[in-house]
């Protein structure tokens, strides 16, 4: 087959000098990039991998509860503060007694208070980081956070306009920043929220509340329910019952249901809702947490009720083995023995801890299961919301 080219024999020259004058200008042009990383630059802002903070301020709440104010350390390197949404939260990464652990705080204050973040906490009996914190955190101490993390804030274009929010003990610090938002910030917003307590001691932030529902009467809207309320106690009385939340928020038709609290209210309020017939997308949990009694969950296996496994962990080259108790987290297991494994929510949530299962059995509670169904099907499991009930063998990534 003859195949004819049209064309002058310049053409066929200027084709040839293409390459080593494209191999020219190739050697000849900069190291540096000619358009700056706009969009890795808004990523670190928004994403930091760790934000360097120190406690400038230290609020007594109540007895048992305190705001720490936090701000960037410039000295170590954080000029400003990744901004956030109401409800998010930060994983804090610190060291006690020699552990190097994580824990999820709620950023209490406003997301248009750019200049720091407030993080209230509430010492729980036998809190292992609580108790530190009372102890140790004071002005001056340094803190390494996460960027903002977490689903729990309104969306417009997936949440109603009009909101309740259902809060216990320290799970008022989302609503608080909702709040301010609302009040400083101007987010189109009307919440209700109910504030489940156990005595009048315990109410969070009880007269900042009250003062912005007086102030923007059509937009907030705040009660506080007490289960054990003394002979002063004059508002309404009991638990978020479903009769409860009819009677001071009314229909729940059209509205977007946000809830936090202790797992116990969760378990409560599960069985309350129903009442309501709300589709699921209208209610809003916040992540639990770790469970405190997960070998009383019915689905934990009896048979491996107290026990302790043997763990071998596969991470950062290397390979170690520790015993892991069988109401003990993976996660937490790893932790005691300063093993350091990556963590945010510690909730089975945001698969931050996402690690292989190379042999043995897990327990995962269904409610905070938050793998994709390939993760389940090719043995991918979250450390964090994973409970051993044989001997494990896992491989986790390093902290990126
Ligand atoms: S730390 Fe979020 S899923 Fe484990």
């Amino acid at each position: 087959m003859k195949v004819k080219v049209k064309g002058s024999i310049r053409d066929l020259l200027a084709f040839k000098g293409l390459v080593p004058k494209r191999r020219k200008r190739i050697l000849k042009s900069p190291d540096t990039p000619l358009v700056a990383d706009a969009v890795g630059e808004l990523s670190r802002v928004l994403h930091p991998r760790v934000q360097h903070l120190v406690i400038t301020g230290v609020k007594n709440e109540t007895p048992s509860a305190k705001t720490f104010r936090l701000e960037p350390h410039r000295q170590d390197g954080t000029t400003r503060l990744a901004p956030f949404r109401a409800g998010q939260y930060v994983s804090i990464r610190t060291e006690v007694g020699g552990v190097r652990i994580t824990r999820p705080y709620t950023i209490s204050s406003s997301p248009h208070e750019k200049d720091f973040y407030e993080i209230t906490l509430r010492r729980t009996e036998g809190g292992f980081l609580t108790g530190h914190a009372w102890e140790h955190w004071r002005e001056g101490t340094k803190l390494d956070a996460s960027g903002p993390e977490g689903t729990f804030f309104h969306e417009p274009l997936r949440d109603t306009p009009e909101i309740l929010g259902l809060a216990g003990g320290s799970g008022v610090t989302p609503f608080r920043s909702m709040i301010k938002d609302i009040a400083l910030g101007g987010a189109q917003l009307r919440l209700t929220l109910l504030y489940g307590i156990k005595c009048p001691d315990d109410i969070i932030f009880g007269h900042e509340l009250r003062e912005f529902a007086d102030r923007f009467p059509e937009k907030i809207r705040v009660h506080y329910v007490c289960s054990e309320p003394d002979s002063s106690w004059e508002g309404p009385t009991g638990f978020l019952s479903a009769a409860c939340i009819r009677d001071l928020a009314g229909d729940l038709a059209g509205k977007t249901v946000f809830v936090c609290g202790p797992p116990q209210m969760y378990r409560f309020l599960r069985e309350e809702l129903k009442a309501f017939n709300l589709r699921p997308k209208q209610i809003r949990w916040e992540a639990e947490g770790e469970a405190s009694d997960i070998e009383r969950h019915p689905g934990f296996p009896a048979d491996a009720v107290g026990k302790s496994f043997r763990l071998t962990v596969a991470m950062g080259g290397k390979t170690v083995e520790l015993p892991a108790l069988s109401g003990e987290s993976l996660l937490v297991a790893m932790e005691r023995a300063n093993l350091a494994p990556p963590s945010r929510c510690r909730s089975g949530e945001c698969g931050f801890c996402r690690s292989r299962i190379v042999s043995g059995e897990v327990f995962v509670r269904p409610e905070s299961d938050g793998r994709r169904a390939a993760d389940r099907m090719y043995g991918h499991i979250h450390p964090c919301s994973s409970y051993p009930v044989s001997d494990v063998e896992i491989a986790v990534p390093r902290d990126p």
